[in-house]
């Protein structure tokens, strides 16, 4: 009974041990993020920042399908704001009153208004790997969560890119040498560098800066009921204290009555 076991401790080892091997990649390292831990939240400028790179790098491949435009409201845009960015993109209309669904061949389009989700750059999965050397540029919506140790993770991907492969290490056409995508072989190409974008509140461009607030910022899109869940304690809190007032309040006219 106990050989059986063992034996199988040992498969389980050995193959645990192989797979390992096979991906071969180093454990992130831990970075410090504002929104981690009990009194962790999410840094408005920060959030802003990473939506500025969302928006003007990511979003030419990458879609946020469970976000719609009027969550960036958290982000402090106003209404009118994020009106504007939603009607950047087009959504499908629907059919007219009678039936049509397209006008002169195409399908026809509306702009996209704060309720609509975020619109995929792509129209279906085929002109997405198309475009992109057969490989799928996943949704980022819940990224930081379907990876492990996603924050951290993330980071290492964007800035653990080389230009070169290391000696003997055969990278296949297309594709791009990172110490951190399982295989080191990614089909996405550097998307970060010192300067990508201009930021509108002066933060140095760099491409470390650039990694944290994107990440920041996905960090935001997988769990965005943070926030709410804060407001719902600051509410619940509320509640408390006005219902100890009348709590107090009505204890005191009891006792009134009793003298
Ligand atoms: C030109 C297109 C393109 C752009 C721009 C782009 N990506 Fe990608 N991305 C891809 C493709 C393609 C893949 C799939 C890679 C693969 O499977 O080899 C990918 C994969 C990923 C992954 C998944 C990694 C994993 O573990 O599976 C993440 C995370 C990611 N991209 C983040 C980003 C972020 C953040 C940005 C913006 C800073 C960005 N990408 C910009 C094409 C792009």
């Amino acid at each position: 009974m106990n050989k059986i076991v063992l034996t199988a401790v040992m498969a389980f080892a050995l193959g645990t041990g192989a797979a390992q091997a096979a991906s071969n990649v180093p454990t992130p390292a831990a970075q410090k993020w504002g929104f981690s831990g009990i009194v962790g939240h999410f840094d408005q400028p920060t959030l802003r920042r990473g939506f500025q790179i969302y928006r003007e790098v990511c979003s030419g491949c990458h879609g946020l399908r469970l976000v719609a435009y009027r969550n960036l409201k958290d982000l402090g845009f106003t209404g009118d704001e994020v009106k504007e960015i939603a009607a950047e993109h087009e959504v499908f209309a629907g059919p007219d009153e009678e039936g049509e669904v397209l006008v002169e061949g195409d399908l026809r389009m509306r702009p996209a208004r704060p309720t609509d989700k975020f619109v995929n750059p792509f129209a279906n999965e085929e002109a997405a790997r198309s475009s992109n050397v057969g490989a799928l540029p996943p949704d980022l919506s819940l990224m930081a969560k379907a990876r492990k140790k996603g924050p951290d993770y993330l980071y290492a991907l964007l800035t653990g890119y080389h230009e070169e492969p290391p000696e003997g290490f055969e990278l296949s056409d297309g594709m791009y040498y990172n110490d951190y995508f399982p295989g080191h072989q990614v089909a996405m190409a550097p998307p970060l560098a010192d300067e990508m974008v201009e930021y509108e509140d002066g933060t140095p461009a760099t491409l470390t800066q650039h990694a944290r607030d994107v990440v920041t910022f996905l960090a935001w899109t997988a769990s965005p009921e943070l926030q709410d869940r804060k407001r719902m304690g600051i509410k619940t809190l509320l509640f408390l204290l006005v219902l100890t007032g009348m709590m107090y309040a009505l204890k005191r006219k009891i006792w009134s009555d009793l003298h």
